[in-house]
């Protein structure tokens, strides 16, 4: 346990970290990031119980870490698929099969697609244009990171008034986003200045990012947190214990509507029941000016055992939240007040 909490999530990973930890046990690293010519990543379905790196080689191995959620979370999905086609120029004599699959090992975040399709823009030019490219995406998520923390935390004050107690949903935090995160890299941003009461991570029913990964990063930040089942949410914000949802997205239509974990529906929902802001914090490498609305947005469909082991389930990975109920969405670069 000590030694975990030696080493911060966000931290560089070193190449001499990257020998000692293959496969093992310690925290601290970029959720991603390109380290001696493969990807390595935190595999966050150990995660919390263990900290393991898992170093992909192949575009087989990406994509299966893909569909398994290894690595997740709009952002560092877009910086997944943009390592992914340096992967698949650097093992394969003709990449655009790869490519293509990279581009749809899940449908619903944008950032996937976006990210392998502007790397695979460099691929004539050569395998170091492709992987400079990569990189800039790397950067640029983390840059734009840093900017909707500073954003969202000067709006959450605007709209909450001082120290108030947030609500968020499934995972945005670094794990989600290379280094800091979106939504709770706004939460982080306000435990900095003091200006938080406190977290409730709702759990984020059936893979649990919210219980698993929100919960640890935030114990690791030593910001005051409390889980609450999914269900609670709009209870917790009729009975006052919330003053604010604050969560990322998957993808921002043209219209505003925000594709996000399945459960943030419900959280808007209850979020406008009980008359508090409803904030989504989302870079713009998220925001979807292609797809005119929710309607338009394949739900990616995933398995019955994540449900309930042998019985039929549906398990919808997202849902659509109309843009009536989004009072704000903060980017690196403006509020947008649906
Ligand atoms: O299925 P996941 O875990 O990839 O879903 C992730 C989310 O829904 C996040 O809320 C979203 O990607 C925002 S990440 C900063």
């Amino acid at each position: 346990q000590e030694e975990r909490d030696a080493v911060q999530v966000g931290d560089r990973i070193t190449r001499s970290h990257a020998h000692t930890l293959a496969g093992s046990t310690v925290a601290g690293m970029r959720t991603i990031d390109w380290v001696d010519g493969v990807i390595e990543i935190i595999d966050q379905t150990a995660l919390p119980g263990e900290t393991t790196v898992l170093r992909l080689s192949t575009v087989d191995e990406l994509i299966d870490a893909v569909r398994r959620l290894a690595v997740r979370g709009a952002p560092a999905l877009g910086v997944a698929g943009a390592f992914g086609v340096a992967l698949a120029v650097s093992t394969q004599p003709d990449p655009t099969r790869a490519i293509e699959a990279v581009a749809t090992a899940r449908p619903t975040a944008v950032n996937l697609a976006r990210g392998v399709r502007r790397a695979a823009a460099r691929v004539p030019e050569g395998f170091d244009a492709v992987l400079a490219e990569a990189e800039r995406i790397r950067d640029e998520e983390i840059a734009s990171s840093v900017a909707m923390a500073k954003r969202g935390a000067d709006l959450v004050r605007e709209l909450c008034g001082e120290r108030p107690k947030l609500l968020t949903h499934c995972n945005t935090g670094a794990l989600a986003a290379v280094e800091i995160g979106t939504a709770l890299g706004v939460v982080l941003e306000l435990a900095e200045r003091q200006q938080l009461a406190g977290v409730i991570a709702s759990e984020t029913r059936p893979l649990l990012q919210g219980a698993r990964l929100t919960a640890w990063e935030l114990r690791r930040a030593g910001v005051p947190y409390r889980v609450a089942v999914d269900g609670a949410g709009p209870f917790l914000m009729a009975r006052g214990e919330v003053d604010a949802v604050i969560l990322g997205a998957d993808r921002i239509c043209a219209n505003h509507d925000v594709i996000n974990k399945i459960g943030t529906y419900s959280h808007a929902l209850g979020a406008r029941a009980a008359g508090i802001p409803f904030i989504v914090v989302a870079p713009e490498s998220t925001v979807d000016e292609e797809t005119p609305s929710g309607a338009d947005v394949e739900i990616e469909e995933r398995g019955a055992a994540e449900v309930a082991g042998d019985l039929p389930a549906a398990n919808p990975a997202f849902d659509v939240t109309p843009a009536s109920l989004v009072t704000a969405i903060v980017t690196e670069s403006r509020v947008i007040r649906p």
